[in-house]
């Protein structure tokens, strides 16, 4: 049988999501956190050692959580996922597409390296250079977002009015990531997430937050709608922007009829967008990944 690494420290409902799908492809999927996993350079083991996986590498790695920590310790959870793919084994999404995608500034800077539109962005140390930028700004008519290089889910995530807020502009770990504020189309606040795998927008929804945050987790309410061609092609060319397998990618629909990308969630959670689209997101990520496996054993073969 099979063996898959599905590495989380919670795993939780979309955890046993994966699991179903995997057992229902002949797959045992163990559960694992990278906090217990090890380089070992010595004689008589595998360099990389996972728990569970001691005797043989896992099939597969499913990503599903890289845990927060000091740099070192989150350099070190990268380097078993980077190890893992230098020996072949498929990891899903890889260690270097989540390092681009969990660093925002990166993911601002390779969407306009691909021509992508995304919202004017600066990212910065010196605090007086992130104040001067930020009242230009304002005296254009335009508001910012202050947002964490590293955060998720809406956390720590502010917006900027006036002049008078700028006095609790606060940088995040030493670094101030400014975003120009994007309007949306229509009443309220809204935006998309089109979830992407291997090169297709699978499912879409918009998601209309409680205020401008739009996130899931801060009580947005989703709706099934589908997405124009132009939205889903962007969405696909954000992915392979981030050189990702599949992606969560956030979208505002301006009110001009425009498109900004916001974000490539190289993790994304789906329960949400499985609420109110009738997919299964977990087999289609399964397939993909399997797929994938078979793809790499071939090459191996040819090899
Ligand atoms: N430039 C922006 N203009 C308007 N709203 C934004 C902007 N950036 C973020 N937001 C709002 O904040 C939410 C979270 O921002 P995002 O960059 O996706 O970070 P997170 O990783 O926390 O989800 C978005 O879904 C959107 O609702
Ligand atoms: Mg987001």
């Amino acid at each position: 049988m099979g063996k898959i690494a599905i590495f989380t420290d919670d795993p939780g409902w979309h955890g046993k999501q994966l699991r179903q799908a995997f057992a229902a492809r002949g797959y045992l999927a163990e559960y694992v956190s990278l906090t217990e996993c090890r380089i070992a350079i010595q004689e008589g083991s595998l360099p990389v050692i996972v728990p569970g996986f001691e005797q043989a590498l896992p099939d597969a790695a499913f990503v599903r959580g890289v845990p927060g920590g000091s740099l070192t310790e989150v350099v070190h959870y990268l380097d078993v996922l980077h190890a893992l793919k230098i020996m072949g084994v498929p990891v899903y999404n890889d260690g270097h597409a989540i390092e681009r995608s969990v660093d925002k500034s990166m993911t601002s800077f390779l969407l306009q390296q691909h021509g992508l539109p995304t919202p004017a962005t600066w990212v910065l140390r010196d605090r007086a250079q992130a104040l001067e930028i930020a009242e230009q700004e304002l005296r254009l008519g335009h508001q910012l977002i202050s947002k964490p290089i590293f955060g998720s889910q809406g956390e720590g995530i502010r917006r900027i009015e006036k002049l008078t807020d700028l006095f609790w502009l606060a940088h995040s770990q030493g670094i101030y990531y400014l975003q120009r504020f994007v309007a949306c189309e229509g009443a309220g606040y809204s935006d998309w997430r089109v979830f992407v795998v291997n090169g297709q927008a699978i499912a879409s929804m918009r998601r209309r937050g409680v205020h401008w945050l739009n996130n899931v987790a801060r009580g947005a309410s989703c709706e099934a709608l589908p997405i124009t061609d132009v939205m889903a092609d962007l969405a696909v060319k954000a992915t392979a922007a981030l050189q990702m397998n599949y992606a969560g990618v956030d979208i505002i629909c301006t009110p001009e009829g425009g498109y900004q990308i916001i974000e490539v969630n190289s993790i994304p959670a789906w329960k949400g967008l499985e609420s109110v689209c009738d997919v299964k997101v977990a087999d289609i990520l399964v397939n993909d990944l399997l797929t994938l496996c078979v793809q790499s054993k071939q090459i191996e073969q040819v090899c």
